[in-house]
């Protein structure tokens, strides 16, 4: 028996991801075609023993979510169900919230793996499982870590570990100073054993919150712990519990190499993330990838996804590392090259797209051209990560990939270039280097 837990955050995460969260829970959003969440399930789906996800989260069960589960329980043909946490729990809380639900069914010796629902990535969750197996006892937890430069290290969760037995002697979450190149990825493994240390975290964190905060508990105080901004069933899993497991040997790192892996914050993160799936279903599954036909299609260059209902004009040329959503339209002499095209947009005749994201419904006028900067990692740097920098930078917008939200209209014959245009808008005129409320 094997179970998997995805953390799927809160409306209010995801900040640097906006406008494009506005619409749908960032981890619903499309990259490569399929959602951020769907590219997770089906890493776990690969594990043959795996009988059930738990998406845990602080979304209101919407429409959108209801479906996504319903379509991800029949492809992969396993049970998936969201679990809704009353407040911000915290990464460890809504484990421990959720507890007897996680628990149920799971022998002493079974695993599950709890994982980030921002990351994206080619997850080895079937060798870190084996290497579980091998290698930690039934007390003690594995975590996937990477590699990143020293500079960016310090951005996430750092492990200093011992080469010979994989012991983390050492976690610091994100430190001021540098601690190791190693970085947790946001994906563990963990046995049932992890709730008791969860639960001596969370009777020390009520002693804490009691002894910090002299204000009546009673219900007609005028604070509550929400007007706090935190819930006291809050649990970081990094502070609180990973920090505390370092040189025990309860918990073990397996380092993932080379393969691809990257943590969604903001949309520069999409793009990159975007061609790395291309990449992987270049060499997993070459049929999702769109197949240039010399008689009639476009032009292809590199990996590019299309969806089967978009309707694309054979002297459009589209690639590398493109993915055009549902029911899009793609007009003649159209160019788009790094850049996702959403659901039902319309890229009017000879426009240009390049290293940007346009959002579901929106429309790009003939001969407009919309740009945005590359901010891919740095290729002279081994393990650099790409920088996840939010919009401004000394007060100014930092030039990034240009995102068009929802039912954007864009007229012809215009350029907008490294800009941000909120949902709704109807551009006037060319536009560079803004935000365009
Ligand atoms: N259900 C739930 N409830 N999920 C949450 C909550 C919560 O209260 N808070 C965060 N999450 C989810 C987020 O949606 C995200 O998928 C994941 O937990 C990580 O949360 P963040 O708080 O955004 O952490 P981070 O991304 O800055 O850092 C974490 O991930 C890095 C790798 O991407 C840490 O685990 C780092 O150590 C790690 O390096
Ligand atoms: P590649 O040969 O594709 O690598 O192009 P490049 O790197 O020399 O040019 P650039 O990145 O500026 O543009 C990418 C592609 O878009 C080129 O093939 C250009 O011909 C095409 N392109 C540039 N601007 C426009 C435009 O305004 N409209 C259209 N339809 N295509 C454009």
């Amino acid at each position: 028996m094997l179970k998997a837990i995805i953390l799927i955050g809160s409306p209010q995460k995801g900040t640097r991801f906006r406008p494009l969260s506005l619409e749908i829970p960032k981890p619903l959003f499309p990259i490569a075609g399929h959602p951020i969440l769907y590219h997770l399930i089906e890493s776990c789906a690969q594990l043959r023993e795996l009988r059930e996800i738990l998406l845990i989260g602080c979304y209101q069960p919407n429409e959108a979510l209801s479906r996504f589960i319903a379509n991800a329980q029949q492809t992969f043909n396993t049970s998936i169900r969201y679990l809704q946490e009353y407040a911000s729990l915290g990464t460890g809380g809504g484990i421990y919230h959720f507890r007897d639900l996680i628990k149920s069914n799971l022998s002493d010796k079974d695993v599950f793996f709890v994982i980030n629902g921002d990351i994206c990535a080619d997850l080895p969750l079937v060798e870190m499982l084996q290497f579980h197996r091998e290698n930690v006892g039934e007390k003690g937890f594995t975590i996937l870590g990477t590699e990143a430069t020293e500079r960016q290290s310090t951005n996430y969760g750092c492990i200093a570990w011992d080469k010979q037995t994989n012991e983390v002697k050492h976690y610091v979450e994100k430190p001021s100073t540098f601690v190791s190149t190693t970085i947790n990825c946001g994906v563990y493994v963990f046995t049932k054993f992890i709730f008791q240390i969860l639960s001596e975290t969370y009777r020390n964190n009520q002693q804490l919150y009691n002894e910090s905060i002299p204000i009546s508990h009673d219900s007609s105080s005028a604070f509550t712990n929400y007007d706090l901004g935190f819930s006291r069933e809050n649990i970081r899993l990094e502070k609180d519990v990973l920090s505390k497991l370092g040189g025990t040997g309860q918990l073990y790192v397996f380092p993932m190499g080379n393969k691809f892996w990257t943590s969604i914050k903001n949309p520069s993160s999409v793009i990159y993330a975007n061609r790395h799936y291309l990449e992987l279903y270049r060499m997993y599954h070459p049929e999702r990838l769109y197949k240039q036909n010399d008689s009639k299609g476009p032009t292809i260059i590199g990996d590019v996804f299309i969806h089967p209902t978009a309707c694309v004009a054979p002297s459009a040329v589209l690639g590398p590392n493109v993915s055009i959503g549902q029911d899009v339209t793609i007009g003649y002499g159209v160019r788009v090259r790094e850049s996702i095209i959403l659901g039902s947009c319309v890229l009017q005749d000879h426009c240009c797209v390049l290293y940007s994201i346009i959002a579901w419904n929106s429309t790009v006028g003939p001969w407009s051209r919309v740009e945005g900067t590359p901010n891919d990692p740095d290729p002279n740097k081994q393990f650099s990560k790409i920088e996840q920098d939010s919009l401004f930078q000394d007060g100014k917008l930092h030039p990034s990939i240009t995102v068009i939200g929802n039912n954007v209209s864009i007229p012809g014959e215009v350029v907008v270039l490294n800009a941000v245009v909120l949902p709704h808008k109807e551009i006037g005129s060319s536009s560079k280097n803004q935000i365009i409320l």
